[in-house]
């Protein structure tokens, strides 16, 4: 293709739209839920932690490897290693992820999709039943959803960097933050919210084993969209005077915030709406909160605030977690697409509708495999369980090849592209940075420890799960 890469039009479109990709249903939900389970505080200040000292350095080598490539991925690897080949795989990796990734965060996207119609027009009756989600993934109508969700993430990225993804995270975001602000102050002033807090915020030490601690530590890395090539994509699209270092801090400090904002939302409303509940069976896991536990709230909601309200309040609920998950499906389409575009020299819009209809074809696969279709819901036994077509794609990719590509990239800046160059890049346009506490500090753990930790949580993955 020719002319010039496209770039963010200011830093706060940047900021917004790396942040848009970082907060997402793992904030709103997943967060909240590992924390509920783990040890409340105990768990905050572990997951702070990582943020700043694990993630942190992460995003830096990410962003600095697209800033100053100004390519894709793909192109980023072969670039800086000077096309060597084992570092194009490396490359490889940092795309199929995040497709593969896109291929089942799109299914949950289209749930909620479902659910948001659904709370709109007042059926919260219908939400609230037993049954419900089980019928609703595995009945048709899932796939006329898809179409829509499809739609609104194609307007967005067909617009490109500027009028499409800054543009979408510019409405997008605010009106995020606002109505989790409005959900906030709704569910505080409810009766017994306070023991909610309490239990969110009082840590029990207890809690925390070796499992919580790598549980917290990937929650942190998925979370702000580590190992998926998004912030290399995303860093590409910036120029030389842009400060990365600040930029990536206020991601960071934007997705933390989100996610702790989100627990005083949701763990508030489940203890004020059943204040005798044992945290212990609050959930297995994040979907059966969104889509059994919360709709049973919002129906119960409306005794008290009638059945507009309840509407109102479940709709917003729903909106705000769908405006999430647009922002991250996003974020990690343009991966890509902005491969094809530059690596095959594509237009914008043949390479979008070209990965759409692998997107499409995958997640088709990933839909079927709750019981449309008994090869898929089947498809692979390991570790003693038939894994259906979506479980393998989840463990596969987000629990097992997200640490790898960490792993990667750590070893990549320090040892391929060098320290120095590092260095350099993260400092130009931020002097301050320059020789900082933390710049040594962002030196030391990702040629040393941050690599290490990864690598040993893919590999205890791969021993645990697959055999
Ligand atoms: N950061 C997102 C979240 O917390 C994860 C994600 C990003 C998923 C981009 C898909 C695409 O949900």
């Amino acid at each position: 293709m020719s002319g010039s890469r496209e770039q963010f039009g200011s830093k706060l479109g940047f900021i917004l739209a790396a942040a848009g990709s970082a907060v997402g249903i793992g904030n709103l939900v997943g967060f909240p839920v590992g924390a509920a389970k783990n040890g409340g505080g105990a768990f905050l200040l572990m997951y702070a932690i990582f943020v700043v000292f694990i993630c942190l350095p992460v995003m830096l080598a990410e962003m600095s490897v697209g800033r100053n490539s100004q390519k894709d991925p793909l192109g980023a690897y072969a670039a800086l290693s000077n096309r060597s080949g084992g570092w194009r795989i490396a490359g490889w990796l940092s795309v199929i992820t995040p497709f593969m990734i896109a291929v089942f965060y799109l299914v949950i996207t289209v749930w909620i999709f479902g659910y948001l119609l659904q709370s709109m027009i007042g059926n919260l009756d219908e939400l609230a039943q037993a049954d419900t989600f089980g019928d609703f993934i595995s009945g048709n109508s899932i796939f006329a959803y898809m179409i829509g969700v499809l739609l609104v993430v194609y307007l967005i990225l067909q617009g490109g960097v500027k009028q499409g993804i800054e543009k979408a995270a510019k409405i997008l975001m605010p009106a995020l933050f606002f109505m989790l602000i409005v959900l906030v102050i709704f569910v505080l002033t409810r009766d017994n919210a306070m023991a909610g807090v309490e239990f969110y915020l009082v840590p029990d030490f207890s809690k925390i084993d070796a499992s919580v601690v790598n549980g917290a530590l990937s929650q942190a890395f998925f979370s702000l969209s580590l190992g998926m090539g998004i912030m290399i994509t995303y860093g590409s699209y910036i120029d030389s005077k842009a400060d990365v270092p600040s930029s990536a801090k206020l991601v960071a400090l934007t997705d933390t915030a989100v996610a702790f904002t989100a627990g005083l939302m949701i763990l508030p409303a489940i203890f004020s709406f059943n204040p005798e509940i044992n945290p212990e069976e609050l959930s297995e896991s994040s979907v059966s909160m969104i889509f059994s536990f919360l709709p049973q709230i919002f129906l119960e909601l409306q005794t008290s605030i009638g059945y507009i309200g309840a509407s109102v309040v479940a709709s917003i609920f729903f909106l705000l977690v769908f405006f999430a998950a647009i922002t991250s499906l996003v974020s990690i389409f343009e991966v890509p697409v902005a491969s094809l575009m530059s690596e095959k020299g594509m237009e914008r819009k043949p390479a979008l509708l070209l990965c759409g209809v692998l997107l499409v074809v995958f997640s088709i696969m990933c839909a079927l495999s709750f019981g449309h279709s008994e090869f898929f819901t089947n498809f692979m036994t390991y570790a003693g369980n038939d894994n259906s077509f979506f479980t393998v794609v989840y463990d596969v990719f987000y629990d097992t090849i997200l640490p790898l590509n960490g792993f990667l990239i750590c070893i990549f800046v320090m040892y391929r592209w060098k320290k120095h160059n590092f260095n350099e890049e993260l400092d130009k346009g931020a002097p301050k940075f320059k020789k900082s506490l933390f710049e040594r500090y962002v030196n030391l753990s990702v040629g040393t420890f941050i690599p290490v930790i990864l690598l040993v949580i893919f590999i205890n993955t791969v021993a645990v799960k697959y055999f």
